[in-house]
């Protein structure tokens, strides 16, 4: 039997997970189940990444201990994933007792051969992507992850000799085509190898700087870089060096978006080759969602939730158009409206019609039991090659992760199924009294609908069942198939006789007018719904635009330090601070200042600003809250504390 590894990134748990993380996983789902109905002994794992100075820095903030904290998040995820319909085999948690023993036994390993050295190193460390950047990785100077300026930081580490391992890399990468994939991103990984950008990996961090991570074996003041550590997850999770699913499963594949491309295809490989392991056979690079062309992400406040969606369209319709909508690889638009669209025109036009429309014939000219077929007539093989070939394809791209193009493949035979009912016109040989036809063209659309139904197990596995249960099966608990490419050699499988259900409607239209109707309505109800908090507010709230005591609460004021201001490069009368507000890292904020104040005036000033409105990009910058000035006749001049005050003070 064949075996069939798939793991998705382990997620942070700074966040709750958004439609992003539901995405890849639901990804992973489908390829699971797929491999599945190939008869592979598959195995699925996901997790949850918990070390590093990010956790601290949001534990902190809720005044919880790390601990706590993780315990907490990662709980959210473990809960969202079985309403996706996700089926998981493992679930790793960077914490677990168990992966922390394998890493320090991976690290002693790798040490013991030589390939990690203590040095100094001076470099420029991002605090959101927890990781140090060369000064040619860069651009103009900025984080190029979060468009914020690294902190200069020259201390004593540990360091992975990664720069040993890349020309046997490059190599590798250029004699195995489909090792990362799709092309553009084997492509990007290659020029960056060119580049000679890349060095030795700084693979400690000091525990004076940082506690919440695993404990060097070879040196208790230190503790591992949370990239090494959370990569290993993929081998830990099967029991390295020697569990059973270690052996059975590894070398696997991989599923991330094109955000970690780095850690996971330079990183990654260099560390299993250092260790004398296997390197995984496939990196599968996803495109980011976008809503409105920005990246999906917590921090830009424009997530989208992947229960309210489920809750709304049903969790297989929402499935389906997370597969069908992304092509592999390229980014894509989330919208509600491109949801509808897609689902009322391939669910419900499409799919729905045909399984209501043939359900209902055979009821009415079958008494529902599937008919005893005559001979094939050129149309019927016609169709019988497509399903053929339909199969074939989808089986091919799916497997190659061209969901879209393998769901649209299938879509090929839908279509042309609906089509079929239109030229057969079985009214009409039903009126003639041709019952061998009748029976011939029933049995065909029948038995082309299973087919279908078995290949949308993967995606849609709630729909599959029905689908097939009203076409008389029995699809039982596990896989509907373990067959399918036998299955596509073959047209038989439903056998005469077969009682089919009288009517199927399970993908109804969704009524767009009605939707937009809601939205409109949705602002509405929100001002209705303030108005009516107001009302119910303490005695301070009065009438008249007044806000109440709790509104004014919400409002998040700080103090902080401006530590460098430059003009916007792309527009001219927009400031670029980074203020620090003693939150590990200064904040990137935009202000309309550059007329009142050279950007050399505003360095050193304590000012003050809202930290909690939404992000906000402006001319390809982000802004991250809102600098409070004081205005009148067009000048402006920014708040400031009579007297110095400890950056982060609240403004209250
Ligand atoms: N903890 C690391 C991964 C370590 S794996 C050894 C991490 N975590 S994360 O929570 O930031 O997850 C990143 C992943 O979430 C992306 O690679 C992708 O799988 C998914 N996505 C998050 N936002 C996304 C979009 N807007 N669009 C598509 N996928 C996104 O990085």
């Amino acid at each position: 039997m064949k075996n069939f590894y798939i793991t998705t990134p382990i997620y942070y748990v700074n966040a709750k997970p958004h439609l992003g993380h539901a995405y890849t996983t639901i990804v992973a789902d489908s390829l699971s189940r797929f491999h599945k109905t190939l008869g592979e002994n598959t195995m699925f794992l996901t997790g949850t990444d918990e070390h590093g100075d990010k956790i601290v820095k949001a534990a902190e903030k809720q005044g919880v201990s790390p601990k706590e904290f993780v315990d907490g998040i990662s709980a959210l995820f473990q809960k969202l994933w079985p309403q996706l319909g996700i089926e998981n085999d493992g679930f790793v948690r960077t914490t677990d007792e168990d992966h922390k023993a394998r890493v320090q036994r991976f690290l002693q390993q790798v040490y013991d051969a030589g390939d990690i050295y203590f040095g100094e190193f001076g470099g420029h460390y991002c605090y959101g992507c927890e990781r140090f950047y060369t000064e040619k990785e860069l651009e103009n100077g900025l984080c190029p992850q979060h468009l914020t300026k690294p902190e200069f930081i020259s201390e004593k580490n540990y360091f992975f000799r990664m720069s040993k391992y890349l020309p046997w890399l490059r190599e590798y990468i250029e004699s195995h085509p489909d090792f990362i994939r799709p092309e553009r991103y084997r492509n990007e990984v290659l020029s960056m190898l060119e580049s000679g950008a890349l060095e030795d990996l700084c693979i400690s961090r000091p525990k004076s700087r940082l506690t919440w991570g695993i404990e060097l074996p070879f040196d208790k003041d230190y503790v591992c870089y949370v990239w090494f550590d959370a990569l290993l997850n993929y081998i830990s999770a099967l029991g390295w060096p020697d569990g059973e699913k270690y052996t059975t499963f590894w070398p696997g594949e991989h599923l991330v978006a094109k955000d970690i491309l780095k850690p996971h295809a330079v990183f990654w490989p260099t560390m299993l080759k250092a260790a004398g392991l296997p390197v995984y056979q496939h990196l599968n690079v996803h495109g980011y969602w976008l809503v409105r062309d920005t990246k999906m992400s917590k921090s830009l406040g424009n997530v989208v939730e992947p229960l309210e969606m489920r809750q709304k369209y049903g969790l297989d319709a929402f499935r389906y158009f997370l597969l069908r909508e992304m092509h592999f690889g390229s980014d894509a638009s989330f919208s509600e409206e491109g949801m509808v669209t897609r689902i009322n025109a391939d669910l419900a036009n499409d799919l729905g019609n045909l399984f209501s429309r043939v359900l209902s014939m055979t009821a009415k000219y079958f008494d529902s039991k599937v008919p005893q077929p005559g001979d094939f007539s050129e149309d019927d093989k016609a169709i019988i090659e497509l399903c053929a070939t339909a199969m074939t394809n989808y089986i091919q791209l799916f497997g190659n992760t061209q969901f879209a193009q393998g769901l649209d493949s299938l879509w090929d035979l839908v279509r042309a199924l609906n089509k079929y009912v239109d030229s057969q016109a079985p009214w009409t040989l039903f009126k003639q009294g041709d019952s061998v036809r009748l029976g011939t063209v029933m049995y065909v659309l029948l038995s082309a609908m299973r087919k279908v139904a078995l290949c949308l197990w993967a995606v849609m596995p709630d729909a599959s069942r029905t689908l097939l249960e009203q076409l008389g099966q029995q699809p039982g608990d596990g896989p509907v198939t373990t067959a399918l490419e036998a299955e596509a050699a073959t047209f038989d499988g439903l056998l005469p006789g077969t009682e089919v259900a009288a009517s199927s409607n399970l993908f109804p239209r969704i009524d767009v007018k009605a939707l937009q109707q809601e939205a409109q309505a949705a602002p509405k109800a929100r001002k209705e719904k303030k108005q009516e908090a107001a009302k119910a507010a303490p005695a301070e709230a009065g009438q008249g635009g007044e806000i109440s005591f709790d509104q004014f609460k919400a409002v998040q004021m700080c103090a902080g330090t401006v530590v460098a201001a430059e003009k916007h490069p792309n527009a001219d009368r927009i400031l670029r601070l980074e203020i620090d507000f003693d939150e590990g890292q200064p904040r990137q904020i935009l202000s309309g200042l550059a007329d009142h104040y050279k950007p050399e005036e505003l360095v050193g000033k304590q000012v003050i600003a809202v930290l909690n409105l939404p992000p906000r990009k402006i001319r390809g910058l982000m802004s991250n809250g809102m600098v409070l000035t004081a205005e009148k006749d067009g000048k402006l001049s920014v708040l400031t504390p009579a007297a110095p005050v400890p950056n982060g003070s609240q403004i209250a």
